[in-house]
């Protein structure tokens, strides 16, 4: 076993987006890939020796594999240790709790989180630091800087690693040990929550069905619900992880998770369902026929800290990304909290979480979570709603109708605009950053615009500068943000998020009340001119 110098070509497409390096698994695949931007991960932050860090994925396809190149390159790079989750698998929020629990010096995740998988679907790489989170832009930017002049990468001269069995054993020099990856995330979830009244809630009969979408939370959420918490075997569904999903695209929302919606809305449905997404950061929240939108999810969170045991003595503030609905901003002005708006990709959060601003945040695309880790998380999410049920003794629908009394509603959904050409996308959305200005003050019928203007965040700790979206607001408290995504993995994706507040209307049909806003939407940027498409692909 030694240690081999290999001569390399660098790629110009590793620089990362919202959430970590995102691709197409077959330009994963291709030679030296993962290699390159591993080693680059490692030229930028400087001397690995003595550094330890945790590794592992959601089994997608393609994981086993790169899981094996890493620990090869970072034994040669003089990684004092890594921690691998048994078989390759950790969730996004358990690699975090472990970063955090150990005082990691951070971590590798294998994952597109809810992307699809398989040899056809996609595969990335998420790099957290010593913080749990995902390495800021600066740090990102220069790991891509370092990616397109790479000459060359280290790796150990090895057979591959057996991940089977738990226990420590050495590459080389570095340490790896195996570990169970549920355990400890099971441990801190009793820490935060009251599991005791949570085991009467199932003792007394409540049901309900947790969709893992055959990726990796199905262990964790088997140990958490059905073994600790007593919910009926079975209530975890899709729970075995698969290299391709079975199929499934791991995206917890109306349109992806069908199986659990069509159960929740059937006959005999159980009291209350959730799913999350393929690396366990994501999750839906659903009653018996009815469907929280995470946006209000995030409100109603906020709204019972003080049910939860490890919340109850007061939380710091709350952040929401610019485009998730206002609603926990009425939650935190009601009580007297800050509420941070910030863009979208939870790294924005981390600053204001180390530095004890904020306890929850959230983002409208299903992602929720709080300080206790420095990702968001599914699971914490769905025993979150079980509390508030065994706490009120009320019904999902119960608990946000009287939500929506006290605070008014805000109608929201996001309409996406898939595979556009990127040039297309890019002009679409400067031409409209320019006419914005022109914007202000014209109405259209009921809308009346009050601001018009790109959003630009500028961060109270490390104070940078990040400008993402576009944002239009009127008059009656309705507003459009448009913004490219950054997870894709071809094409562009054009994101047109819509919202409308009432304080009396709250039993309306979100798509009704928000037709009028979403047409206007499209019209403003042209998107039907431009992309020919005259509906989204995909409304959530
Ligand atoms: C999407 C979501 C964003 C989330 C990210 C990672 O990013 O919109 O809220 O943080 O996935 O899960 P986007 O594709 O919009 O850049
Ligand atoms: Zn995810």
């Amino acid at each position: 076993m030694s240690i081999k110098i290999v001569s390399t070509s660098p790629y110009d497409d590793q620089k990362m987006g919202t959430a970590g390096l995102r691709k197409k698994s077959k330009v994963v695949m291709q030679p030296n890939y993962v290699e390159n931007f591993v080693q680059s991960i490692f030229n930028t932050i400087g001397d690995a020796r003595g550094k330890v860090y945790v590794l592992g994925g959601d089994g997608r396809f393609y994981n086993d594999i790169a899981i094996q190149k890493i620990i090869k390159i970072a034994a040669a790079n003089g990684v004092a240790k890594l921690i691998i989750g048994r078989n390759g698998f950790v969730s996004t929020p358990a690699a975090s709790h472990i970063i955090l629990m150990n005082k990691l010096d951070g971590g590798f995740v294998l994952s597109a989180s809810h992307n699809p998988g398989g040899i056809d679907g996609d595969f990335g790489i998420k790099y957290a630091n010593q913080s749990g989170g995902q390495a800021p832009s600066q740090v990102s930017d220069k790991i891509y800087q370092n990616s397109k002049t790479i000459r060359e990468y280290k790796i150990f001269d090895s057979e591959d690693i057996d991940l089977s069995g738990l226990g420590t054993q050495k590459l080389g020099d570095m340490i790896i040990e195996i570990i169970d990856p549920v355990k400890d995330y099971a441990a801190m979830m009793e820490q935060i929550f009251d599991f005791d009244a949570l085991r009467k809630l199932f003792a007394g009969g409540f049901t309900m069905k947790f969709d893992a979408m055959n990726a990796v939370t199905g262990p964790y959420a088997v140990k958490i619900f059905e073994e600790m918490l007593g919910a009926a075997p079975g209530s975890v569904i899709n729970a075995t992880p698969l290299p391709d999903f079975g199929g499934l695209h791991p995206d917890p929302n109306l349109v992806h998770a069908k199986e659990l919606i069509s159960i929740l809305y059937g006959e005999n449905a159980p009291d209350f369902g959730a799913a999350n997404d393929g690396d366990g950061d994501r999750n839906m929240i659903l009653g018996r026929k009815f469907f929280v939108s995470p946006s209000d999810s995030l409100a109603i969170i906020t709204d019972n800290y003080a049910l939860i045991p490890a919340y109850k003595d007061g939380i710091y503030g709350v952040a929401r990304s610019a485009a998730t609905s206002t609603a926990v901003c009425r939650v935190a002005q009601a009580r007297d909290l800050p509420c941070y708006e910030v863009p979208t990709g939870w790294k924005y959060f981390v600053n204001l979480m180390d530095s004890n601003r904020i306890t929850f945040c959230g983002e409208e695309s299903f992602g929720t979570g709080s300080s206790h880790i420095r990702e968001k998380d599914g699971i914490w999410a769905v025993l979150f709603w079980l509390s508030i049920i065994a706490a009120t003794g009320k019904s999902v629908e119960e608990i946000t109708v009287e939500h929506w009394r006290k605070y008014g509603r805000t109608y929201y959904i996001r309409n996406d605009y898939e595979g556009v050409p990127t040039d297309i996308a890019d002009k679409l959305m400067a031409d409209l950053e320019a006419k914005l200005p022109s914007l202000v003050g014209q109405s259209f019928g009921e809308y009346t615009v009050t601001a018009a203007a790109p959003f630009v965040y500028n961060d109270p700790v490390d104070h940078s500068s990040t400008a993402n979206g576009l944002i239009i607001k009127f008059a009656n408290e309705a507003r459009i943000i448009y913004r490219l995504s950054g997870t894709g993995s071809s094409g562009a994706t054009i994101r047109v998020y819509n919202e409308q507040y009432s304080k009396d209307n709250i039993s309306g049909d979100s798509l009704e009340v928000l037709k009028k806003l979403s047409a206007l939407a499209a019209d403003i940027a042209e998107i039907s001119l431009r992309t020919g498409k005259t509906q989204a692909d995909v409304t959530t």
